[in-house]
């Protein structure tokens, strides 16, 4: 299913500007980027920018960089890490949700139409607006809660066994490149939690130390908080990490409909 939606403030407006390789340019990729500036007043548009392969690094994020350095330094996005780690650069690259770090260049045909994630409102160019995101992802109370003390005062020990029914959850970035292609979380973002969220619920519903499951489930039992995924599994396919969030809400909802009140 293409991935591919604008951003929530998107009307486009024809005029772009053309920024062209320099002369001599052997190998020119072309980006077509979409720009918005909200303090502006215009409508958002998409420029293009040739960048000479030979003259740049591999990858996407390597060729925003340059067209920042080279071209127009107004165009803004996030980035940090650079390995993949951060999830600051999640964005939509040619009809997909990803990383612009971990996304090579030489991986995608012709030109490269890059947005921001798909229905976010947008702060500036490829720069979303995580704030509801972010309040989401607090209301889970995404950290270990406890109501007994540690065995002999010192720490809580997890086995080996343990311990492993968290991978596949620990790895998450919250780069939202998830929820950001779920058809259920564009809808109903107000409400629904989304599978970047809800995998992170699960990751503290799967946590053996965790002493506040019970609540955890009664916060999560709504029909719109957990039960607006119908398991159209985007999100799996999305995730730059190779992560389930698709599996991960499944579980929560087995837990709740196997629990005992
Ligand atoms: S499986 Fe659920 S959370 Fe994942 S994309 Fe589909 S509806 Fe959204
Ligand atoms: S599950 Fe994957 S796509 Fe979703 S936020 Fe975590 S790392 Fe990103
Ligand atoms: S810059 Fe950190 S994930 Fe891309």
């Amino acid at each position: 299913m293409a991935e591919f939606s604008l951003p929530k403030n998107s009307v486009i407006s024809k005029k772009g500007k053309v920024h062209p390789a320099p002369a001599g340019a052997k190998r020119v990729k072309k980006l077509k980027i979409y720009r918005y500036d909200p303090d502006s007043g215009d409508n958002p548009r998409y420029d293009t920018f040739e960048i000479d392969q030979d003259d740049c690094g591999p990858m996407v994020l390597d060729a925003l960089i340059k067209a920042k350095a080279d071209a127009d330094p107004s165009l803004t996005f996030r980035r940090s890490c650079r390995e993949g780690i951060c999830g600051s650069c999640s964005m939509n690259i040619d009809g997909k949700n990803g990383l612009a770090c971990t996304t090579a260049l030489d991986d995608i045909k012709g030109e490269v139409r890059i947005t921001p994630l798909p229905h976010m409102d947008v702060i500036k160019d490829l720069v979303p607006d995580f704030t509801h995101f972010y309040a989401q992802y607090a209301s889970i109370k995404p950290w270990l809660q406890t109501v007994t003390p540690p065995p002999s005062g010192k720490e809580r020990l997890q086995s080996p066994e343990d311990r492993a029914k968290l991978d596949g959850m620990y790895e998450c970035i919250l780069c939202a490149c998830c929820s950001t292609s779920c058809p259920s979380y564009w809808w109903n973002s107000d409400k629904f939690l989304g599978p970047a969220i809800l995998l992170q619920a699960y990751r503290w519903l799967a946590d053996s130390r965790d002493e506040m499951t019970g609540e955890r489930l009664d916060e999560l039992e709504d029909p719109f908080r957990l039960y607006r995924c119908h398991t159209i599994m985007n999100c799996a396919n999305a995730c730059p990490k190779g992560l389930n969030p698709a599996k991960a809400i499944a579980e929560i909802k087995k837990m709740e409909a196997e629990r005992v009140v």
